[in-house]
């Protein structure tokens, strides 16, 4: 299958058929949504949660992200793999923005780079895109800026609306590819999607966007406990491998495994 590039998702978009796009950290999980026909893999920084143990995204490094997004970038023959600029490692002027993108190109494979912020990540973005690094937008709720923006908590209602408008338009007008809009109203969402002809990537934004992503330790449940109201379980993959260890240990302390076949 052919490498999905950037003109392809702008395609689409004009075609009215939708993006998907899930999170990946490893080997088997790209090349398996790869095999799927999952057209982006993030390499989020939430494998600060999801992969390094943290409480949130936050204490995630570029050193720490970068084996991961190589990892996932080997992996694939078709998706575009996208690689998560980490908190602090873009925030303090374009240029510092640019050789953090490139080490992810570089020396990690990624394909475009994404980064948190709207009109005032437009210099970054800018400097990103004429230094040839496409960049994905994150608006809306932005988790790297939990602190600032008073929790975990949906952006743009009622007035607050004018504010991810916005932040569509700049980060459209500064050069990104597309916009990833996470927990905003399904209206505002939908009109920012009717208006901008980059796609745009929804999480928990409802159905008017172009695309959809979900962090598949969420979506697969490899994850359990409470989750996002935005995310659907599609399977139990916690309980698949719960069952398997299991039946394992209860193998091995019976003394059923190795068997015969098993032993040279
Ligand atoms: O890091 C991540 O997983 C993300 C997605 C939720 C968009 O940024
Ligand atoms: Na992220």
């Amino acid at each position: 299958a052919k490498r999905v590039r950037t003109h392809h998702l702008r395609e689409m978009k004009e075609r009215g058929e939708k993006i998907t796009m899930l999170t990946a950290y490893d080997m088997y999980t790209a090349a398996t949504f790869d095999e799927a026909g999952i057209d982006l893999l993030l390499v989020g920084d939430s494998a600060s949660n999801n992969v390094f143990g943290n409480e949130t995204s936050l204490p995630v490094t570029v050193d720490e992200l970068l084996p991961l997004t190589r990892a996932v970038a080997r992996s694939v023959k078709r998706a575009m793999v996208v690689g998560d600029l980490p908190f602090g490692s873009y925030q303090a002027s374009p240029e510092q923005g640019y050789l953090t993108a490139v080490r992810f190109m570089k020396e990690a494979g990624a394909h475009c780079v994404k980064l948190e912020g709207g009109a005032e990540m437009a210099p970054v973005i800018q400097k990103c895109t004429q230094g040839g690094i496409p960049v994905m937008a994150h608006i809306g709720f932005t988790p790297q800026s939990e602190h600032t923006l008073g929790g975990y908590r949906v952006q743009g209602r009622g007035d607050a609306s004018d504010r991810v408008i916005a932040d569509a338009r700049a980060v459209q007008e500064a050069g990104a590819f597309a916009v990833v809009m996470e927990m905003v109203p399904g209206d505002v969402a939908e009109q920012i999607s009717k208006e901008l002809t980059i796609p745009t990537i929804g999480i928990g934004a409802g159905a008017g966007c172009d695309g959809q992503v979900l962090v598949w330790q969420d979506a697969f449940g490899l994850r359990t406990g409470r989750m996002a109201r935005f995310v659907k379980q599609y399977a139990d993959v916690h309980g698949v491998l719960l069952e398997a260890a299991r039946a394992y240990a209860d193998d091995v302390r019976g003394g059923t495994f190795p068997a015969a076949e098993h032993t040279f």
